[in-house]
């Protein structure tokens, strides 16, 4: 600063004294600010809080700011998952997990999709309302060596993420997965934050990745669990917080199978957003659970440093017997003083109830059965062939009934719905065992076939499946089902 004001003292002549003075004073203050800025009581965590997780953002060719326009590539990538070895990942742009889309709300993303896999795939954008065309539904799948432009806008603030929809459970459990973000600049700042996509790695000891059929068709009706929790593709990484300054995670299981239900040893977890984008009121858990496909939004209040555990849920056929915790990551807690930031809002918006006065119930049985001496999953008795037919601006309850002895996350493709009672948005929802939930969708302007499933992709696999046709003209004749 020295330097910069003799040099400025040089330059200035004598005859713009009382300038050089005003001057002067200005570059003070400004000196005065800088220091100010340099040595603030922190309301941030450490500048590295998260670099063991950060994710890459593809480079946006677009120049205008309203369109984020990127290079996609589905390729096989040697990635060192643990540590010491490598691991022939299946992965977009070389990365496990893909690249963190991030763009705001209304805003269009184009994406030049290659893939260059050895086999079909598409790309699935879960949780946006996209159109038909561009949700990668699997119904037309991008060939190997082939490309495809995905545009769309993206009308909702939340976070999403990105997968294949042909052989998911396979494609999936191989890295095909990505994180996307849509901010709202109007939506209150809750600290900093953190994306965390939550899956899990199906390789052995090697880093040699197992077959995506390993263990046969118990482990389809099971539900592949990889050995491996990943966070970002990391083996258990370290998140570091200041005491008393609030961090927020987004998290989206990526996992082919897992559920996470979770808790952080020596806090409590406020939940402030799911698969919509934030709630309508934000609520304290001492754990929490994702299921596969599923968004939680969470805020931390840092107290002492901890483990984020996975913990064992029994979602049938014996899935927690003899189980133990897991460690996810870890929170150090660094007693560096802070400022108190802000408290969290009581209520961050009105979310409206959509109405199911007179509207129409489509009941939508989780079925398993057995075909030619083989397990099957289905939907109302048969495996990918229920189709259901809905009309534009129509509101529909879907009635989920599981029929089964195991937990099932139902997924609807290309809306948003409401679970009766709550005005939270969801497009993944877990019934449980032998029980039903009834949901309440209405279906905007986006005719066409739209696919509901489990999200336990090993479940969809085997048939756990079905369409809803969405149509503007309810005498138009049904349009045939790929399946
Ligand atoms: Cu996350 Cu049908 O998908
Ligand atoms: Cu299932």
């Amino acid at each position: 600063m020295i330097s910069i004001m003799a040099a400025f003292a040089r330059a200035a002549a004598p005859r713009q004294g009382e300038v050089f003075v005003r001057t002067l004073f200005g570059l003070l203050a400004l000196v005065a600010c800088t220091s100010v800025v340099e040595e603030p009581i922190p309301n941030v965590p450490p500048a590295d809080w998260d670099a063991s997780i950060r994710l890459v953002t593809p480079a946006d060719k677009n120049p205008d700011p309203k369109v984020l326009e990127i290079d996609l590539e589905a390729r096989i990538t040697d990635v060192e998952v643990l540590p010491g070895t490598r691991t022939k990942m299946w992965t977009y742009n070389g990365g496990l997990p893909g690249p963190l889309i991030r763009a705001r709300v209304g805003d269009t993303l184009v994406v030049h999709f290659k893939n260059s896999l050895p086999e079909p795939t598409t790309i699935h954008w879960h949780g946006l309302r996209v159109p038909a065309a561009m949700d990668g539904n699997g119904m037309e799948t991008v060939p190997s060596g082939g490309t495809f432009e995905y545009r769309f806008t993206l009308p909702d603030a939340g976070t999403f993420w990105y997968h294949p929809h042909h052989h998911s459970a396979a494609q999936v459990g191989n890295g095909l997965y990505g994180p996307l973000v849509v901010d709202d600049p109007a939506d209150p700042a809750l600290g900093a934050e953190s994306i965390v996509v939550l899956s899990d790695a199906s390789i052995e000891d090697d880093g040699t990745l197992l077959p995506p059929t390993t263990g046969g068709p118990i482990a389809d009706l099971f539900g592949r669990e990889g050995g491996y929790l990943l966070v970002n593709g990391r083996i258990r990484p370290k998140l570091r917080a200041r005491k008393g300054v609030p961090i927020r995670l987004r998290m989206i299981n990526a996992s082919r199978s897992r559920y996470y239900r979770m808790a952080l040893e020596g806090h409590e977890l406020i939940v402030v957003g799911g698969d919509g984008g934030l709630l309508q009121t934000p609520h304290r858990e001492p754990e929490v659970m994702l299921v596969p496909g599923e968004r939680i939004d969470v805020v931390i209040e840092p107290k002492t440093s901890g483990l984020l555990k996975w913990l064992p849920f029994e979602r049938g056929f014996g899935t927690a017997f003899a189980r133990e915790p897991e460690p996810i990551l870890d929170l150090e807690v660094l007693d560096l003083p802070g400022a108190t930031p802000p408290p969290i809002p009581a209520r961050f918006k009105t979310i409206p109830r959509l109405d199911p006065t007179g509207a129409k119930t489509h009941k939508i049985e989780l079925t398993q059965m057995t075909v030619d001496g083989k397990t099957k999953l289905g939907i109302n008795g048969v495996s990918n062939t229920t189709t259901l037919r809905a009309m534009v601006g129509e509101t529909n309850i879907l009635e989920v009934v599981n029929t089964t002895d195991a937990h099932h996350p139902f997924h609807l493709h290309g809306f948003f719905f409401q679970v009766e009672g709550s005005t939270d948005w969801k497009d993944t929802l877990n019934i449980p065992m032998k029980e039903t939930r009834k949901v309440v969708v209405k279906y905007d302007d986006r005719p066409g076939m739209w696919m509901f499933h489990c999200h336990i992709l090993d479940h969809a696999d085997l048939g756990m499946m079905g369409m809803l046709e969405v149509v503007r003209d309810p005498s138009a004749p049904p349009t045939h089902s790929a399946h």
